[in-house]
């Protein structure tokens, strides 16, 4: 009963966030891309099927070139998987990119060291309103979000242990509460 309840949030949060995603201005990266579907994550991403967001996903990696030994299920053997080229090659603790750029970060399994540079990084060329698909991240990632300035709105812990984030940055408030309108023209 507890997987079933928790893949109907799942379908939930997929479509909120397919939604969420129309709103933004800026255009979507991933870093540490791309991510590929496999027999367990047909969709590469677990809280969104990526032919369903609603631009072209630009990927950025440190190395033009990746791979990955993999176990595959059926046949019982470990494979090495080469990932395509990232669109942009560049370190995502130093991102190329202009202050508030960028509409949506996805990032997938990233090292554990560069995280919290990440995550400082994303909250700086994220747009206000801006969202940061977190896969595979670990509870303390949320602590350093939030240090940084993103606020954790969703997300998933999966059976197996697994969490996936969704992250903001929050648009800057007036003091009775609404968005500065000087930000909204
Ligand atoms: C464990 S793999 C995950 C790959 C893919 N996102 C996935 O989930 O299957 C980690 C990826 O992070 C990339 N990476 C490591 N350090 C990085 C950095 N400083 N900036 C950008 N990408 C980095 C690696 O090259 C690798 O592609």
């Amino acid at each position: 009963m507890e997987f079933v309840a928790q893949d109907i949030d799942r379908e939930k949060e997929m479509v909120s966030l397919v939604e969420a995603l129309k709103r933004i201005a800026g255009p979507i990266i991933e870093i540490g891309g791309p991510t590929l579907p496999d027999k367990f994550h047909p969709h590469s991403y677990r809280l969104i099927k990526l032919n369903e967001i609603p631009k072209r996903l630009w990927t950025v990696n440190i190395d033009l070139f990746h791979e990955n030994e993999e176990w595959d299920q059926d046949a019982g053997v470990w494979r090495l998987v080469k990932y395509p080229s990232p669109d942009i090659q560049a370190d995502g603790m130093m991102l190329p990119l202009g202050k508030e750029s960028v509409g949506a970060v996805f990032a997938s399994a990233l090292p554990d060291p560069i995280r919290n540079s990440v995550l400082r990084e994303v909250h700086r060329i994220l747009e206000p309103g801006g969202l940061v698909i977190w896969q595979y991240g670990i509870p303390r990632d949320i602590k350093k979000a939030r240090q940084v300035g993103l606020i954790k709105i969703g997300g998933m812990d999966s059976p197996s242990g697994s969490h996936d984030y969704v992250f903001k940055k929050p648009k800057p408030m007036t003091d009775s509460g609404s968005p500065k309108r000087a930000l909204l023209i």
